[in-house]
């Protein structure tokens, strides 16, 4: 039996252990490019299997927050360049998360000042973040405009370049397609929010073409096996909800087992939260059975609240990868500190978002 210390393969990427850092918005990206600072921090943690980056906007469209990074300019390409580089150097693998927030967005962040994108024109209750006169403020998301049909095949080919560039031009191992947590993808996949008559609303298949379409555009462009893909079919994030997310998610992983993804990402309950919402019950047993009987072969890689024991277990269950976030903040040698069941550092709240090297590059290691 396999322990989160073996090595593992997921697609094209062999990993030198089980142990993934989730990914971690941290705001430290001014003007959406990825700084020197950033590259520290995940060399810091390259003892992970496997490195996701933050949340990263494949457009500006895309973008909803202040000071998170791009994959769309050169100065960007140029910084991620870096942070590669600095990864590999440490001998680790990393992955870029690709992002577009849809209606999770402010028309401040907009190109030119216009409304955010989603699949139907309903706002979602809830914040983002601006920076006003230099200081971080949590301010409501702006109403959307429902996107034209005939804007999807622009959507598609944004998330295609984008996976392209990652690979050829700033030195990625592979791409995570944020598929989760109330973003575009996720909007269009949960009845909450998308409320077309096209073929992109309504039945499940037609709620599951957007999220298909980019997946397949990406790994025609790049391969499954350097392809992974985050989900959450409960995650009451950014004000999403389904009213019947099982054989949502059924069609979904069924049609994912097709593509030979490097690996399937499952957000476990609410995002940060509880693992179990009594008013959102959801088979994730059966999740995976579904994939692995439709022919899926990609690692499964669970995430949510996960300490060792849980982790441990998790494996034993069949988990290929198990995802730590906050944990990952604080403990740079994450992997090395549950191998030796060293104590943990405490991640500080205050400085998950925003800020310089504190509370970001500057917790200590094991000597
Ligand atoms: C956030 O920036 O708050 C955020 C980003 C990506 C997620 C969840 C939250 O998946």
């Amino acid at each position: 039996m396999p322990t989160l210390f073996d090595p593992v393969q997921a697609g094209d990427l062999h990993l030198a252990n089980r142990i993934v850092m989730a990914p971690l918005t941290r705001n430290r990206a001014p003007d959406a490019i990825p700084t020197p600072l950033m590259a520290e921090y995940y060399s810091q943690r390259a003892s992970a299997g496997l490195l996701i980056t933050e949340a990263t906007a494949i457009s500006q469209q895309g973008q909803g927050y202040a000071d998170v990074p791009g994959l769309y300019g050169t100065e960007q390409l140029d910084g991620w360049k870096k942070v590669t580089a600095a990864v590999h150097q440490a001998g680790g693998k990393i992955v870029v998360q690709l992002w577009h927030v849809g209606r999770v967005s402010h028309t401040d962040l907009q190109p030119g000042g216009g409304k955010p994108v989603a699949p139907s024109a309903i706002t979602a209750k809830t914040k983002t973040v601006l920076i006003r006169d230099g200081a971080p403020v949590f301010v409501d998301t702006s109403e959307p405009r429902a996107l034209d049909a005939g804007e999807l095949p622009g959507i598609v080919h944004t998330y295609q370049a984008a996976a392209r560039n990652a690979v050829e031009t700033a030195g990625f191992d592979g791409v995570e397609i944020h598929g989760a947590n109330g973003y575009l993808l996720d909007q269009f996949l949960k009845s909450s929010a998308n409320q077309r008559t096209d073929d992109y609303g309504g039945s499940i298949e037609n709620r599951a073409r957007l999220l298909l379409e980019v997946t397949r555009a990406i790994t025609g462009a790049i391969g499954g096996g350097r392809t992974g893909i985050r989900l959450s079919p409960v995650t009451p994030a950014n004000d999403v909800f389904d009213a019947d997310p099982q054989p949502l998610f059924d069609h979904v992983i069924r049609e994912l087992a097709t593509l030979n993804l490097a690996y399937i990402h499952i957000i476990e309950g609410a995002t940060g939260g509880p693992r179990e919402l009594p008013d959102r019950p959801f088979d994730y047993a059966a999740l995976k059975a579904a994939y692995r009987a439709a022919g899926g072969k990609g690692a499964w890689m669970v995430n949510n609240g996960y300490d060792q024991a849980l982790a441990d277990q998790a494996v034993q269950d069949g988990a290929d990868l198990v995802a730590f976030g906050k944990a990952y903040i604080a403990n740079p040698d994450l992997v090395r500190r549950l191998r030796e069941g060293a104590p943990l550092n405490t991640p500080d709240k205050a400085t998950f978002y925003g800020g310089g090297a504190q509370g970001y590059t500057d917790y200590p290691a094991l000597a």
